[in-house]
């Protein structure tokens, strides 16, 4: 059984994601002279005779999407390229593309006005399972990825999974990455239906992604509703990233997000284990039928321990002394703790490391 629709309440407005087989949503838009369409570049290049063949070529703005592009720059050209068009308080942005495109036109529509109307249709997998939800924009500053942004969701999100197919690997199984993730945070039900779709989602099957992608949305609107601002609950959704970020930016991003985010839910459960607070079975269950799905391929990296320590010590999100953790527990909660010691990550990263461990969940 397929959902619909699911719709989410937010403090700001309640908003909706419609999921759609075709792109006859798009329709109602084109024939509105108050509508722009911001599109990735890549996914016009790609859907331009497909599934965008009808969108009015005169409304479309293109966007560049490396993660260098989304900077305040970007934004201000954005502004610029609106501003020519005779723009009106109530135009209406549709938004078409991954993260970074939302993330652009998100805080473009947050700002412009002090606020217009958006629609967002997530062409990526981590996009459409993960980040098109939860109202967050986001806009890196110098070296600080993330540091500006605002609470503003779409009015409206459409997904079609139709546009994953043409993901490259590397994109697909980073947005993977995500999807273990909320499932592990959905509890025991959630990982062992997410354990029958795997190899389905390895040949990318339509009905699994919609399956994965619908649970996975509808386990991060039980953490995003109670605690849409960020301060409690919803923190828990920082599972592997705790680690995961810092292993990126110790890496200088050769590990792509996903990979990065199922080795950090790998090192968080060795500490939850040595903690008493996760049994080794399940630490080995994990290991054994869910993270190899992902493919993390180490051999070319260079992991330097003591950079990945520190990059967990400028996490922007830490706040005590020590450093930040979540973790999941026996009993599939999530906690966080804020007493993880220097000594403690290094033990772990190193006992990961040398004792070969990345390597056996994925041999
Ligand atoms: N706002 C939020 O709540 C939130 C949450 C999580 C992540 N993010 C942000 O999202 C970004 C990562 O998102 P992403 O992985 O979707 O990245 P992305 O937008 O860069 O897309 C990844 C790559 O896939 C290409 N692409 C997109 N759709 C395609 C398609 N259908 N076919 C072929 N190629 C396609 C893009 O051109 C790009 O090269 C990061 O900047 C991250 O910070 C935001
Ligand atoms: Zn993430």
């Amino acid at each position: 059984m397929y959902l619909e629709e699911i719709t989410l309440t937010s403090r700001i407005a309640d908003y909706k994601v419609i999921f759609s087989r075709t792109s006859d949503f798009l329709e109602k838009y084109m024939i509105d002279p108050n509508t722009v369409f911001i599109v990735d570049e890549k996914v016009w290049e790609t859907h331009s005779e497909g599934l965008l063949k009808n969108l009015p070529k005169s409304e479309i703005i293109l966007i560049q999407t490396h993660e260098e592009m989304k900077t305040l720059e970007s934004v201000q050209n954005l502004y610029d390229k609106i501003m020519e068009r005779a723009p009106k308080r109530n135009m209406t942005m549709i938004s078409i593309g991954g993260g970074i495109t939302q993330d652009i036109t998100g805080f473009t529509a947050s700002t412009l006005y002090r606020g217009i109307k958006w629609v967002f249709v997530p062409t990526t997998l981590l996009a459409q399972a993960d980040s098109c939800v939860g109202s967050k924009t986001s806009i890196n500053y110098k070296k600080y990825k993330n540091l500006i942004g605002t609470f503003f969701p779409p009015q409206e999100i459409y997904i079609n999974t139709a546009f994953v197919s043409t993901l490259n690997d590397v994109d697909y199984f980073s947005g993977l990455g995500e999807v273990v993730k909320l499932h592990l945070l959905g509890g025991e039900r959630s990982v062992s239906k997410l354990i029958q779709l795997l190899p389905s989602l390895i040949e990318k099957k339509d009905d699994a992604l919609l399956a994965a992608i619908q649970d996975s949305l509808l386990i991060k609107q039980s953490y995003i509703e109670s605690d849409e601002f960020d301060t409690g609950r919803r923190n828990m959704l920082n599972f592997g990233h705790c680690f995961g970020h810092a292993i990126e930016s110790a890496t200088q991003f050769a590990i792509p997000h996903g990979q990065a985010v199922v080795l950090g839910m790998i090192l968080a459960n060795i500490v939850a284990v040595k903690r008493g607070l996760l049994s080794e079975t399940k630490y080995h269950y994990f290991n054994q039928v869910l993270f190899p799905i992902i493919k993390v391929n180490l051999e070319d990296v260079s992991f330097k321990i003591n950079e990945i320590v520190d990059a967990m010590r400028q996490d922007k999100k830490r706040t005590g002394k020590e450093l930040a953790l979540v973790m999941l527990i026996d009993n599939y909660e999530a906690i966080k703790v804020n007493d993880l010691t220097t000594e403690e990550a290094t033990n772990v990263l190193q006992e990961f490391y040398e004792g070969n461990i990345m390597r056996r969940p994925f041999s």
